[in-house]
């Protein structure tokens, strides 16, 4: 019989990032995890990136990146990270003089179409909730159907844009 994986987020501290940086390589393509950095693959630029963006978000959402990253586990494995950033203020998108954040989260593939993406992204927007935060934003390519159907599930409004992407606004 299936059951739902238990899903909890862990801080993203030293080991955790190493782990996670080892998940990244074997079971996810690097462009769903960093930027198109250095060219194809796991590059010098891409990787320096990878270690300096996570060890920014150490301080949360309070600190100077003004974003935190959490690993996710899966009944006690790594399978993948999510992150939420503060933006400095509400946008024509989201509604001025409200508190919102950004948020984006990769799995590795192995651990897909199990659940453990819808309740990350729970857990994500309760963390949110508790910071204070009052609409959660995300963005994803138009393609992209399991993180659209993700980010429904969770209540978003989706809008396509002309760009070939899709942005989401969850009201908490
Ligand atoms: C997008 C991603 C996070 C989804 O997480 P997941 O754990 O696979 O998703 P879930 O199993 O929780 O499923 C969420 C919903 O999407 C649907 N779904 C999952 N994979 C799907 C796919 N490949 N195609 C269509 N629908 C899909 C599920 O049926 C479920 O729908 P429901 O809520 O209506 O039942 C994961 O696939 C991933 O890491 N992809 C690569 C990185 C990425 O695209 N990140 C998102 C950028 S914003």
């Amino acid at each position: 019989m299936s059951r739902f994986p238990d899903v909890s987020l862990v801080d993203v501290d030293e080991t955790v990032l190493e782990q996670l940086l080892a998940l990244a390589k074997r079971d996810a393509s690097p462009d769903e995890v960093a930027p198109p950095l250095g060219g194809p693959g796991w590059n010098l630029e891409r990787t320096a990136w990878f270690f300096s963006y996570h060890r920014a978000a150490a301080e949360g959402l309070t600190g100077d990146a003004a974003e935190k990253t959490w690993g996710i586990l899966a009944d006690g494995s790594l399978a993948g990270s999510i992150r939420l950033r503060r933006l400095t203020s509400g946008s024509a998108e989201t509604g001025s003089g409200t508190a919102v954040a950004e948020t984006g989260i990769w799995l590795g593939r192995s651990f897909r179409s199990r659940g453990i993406g819808s309740a990350a992204f729970r857990l994500v927007l309760s963390e949110a909730r508790n910071a204070g935060v009052t609409r959660v934003t995300a963005r994803t390519l138009t393609g992209n159907l399991g993180a659209q159907r993700l980010l429904a599930s969770a209540g978003a409004v989706l809008r396509p844009d002309d760009d070939g992407t899709v942005s989401a606004v969850v009201v908490l």
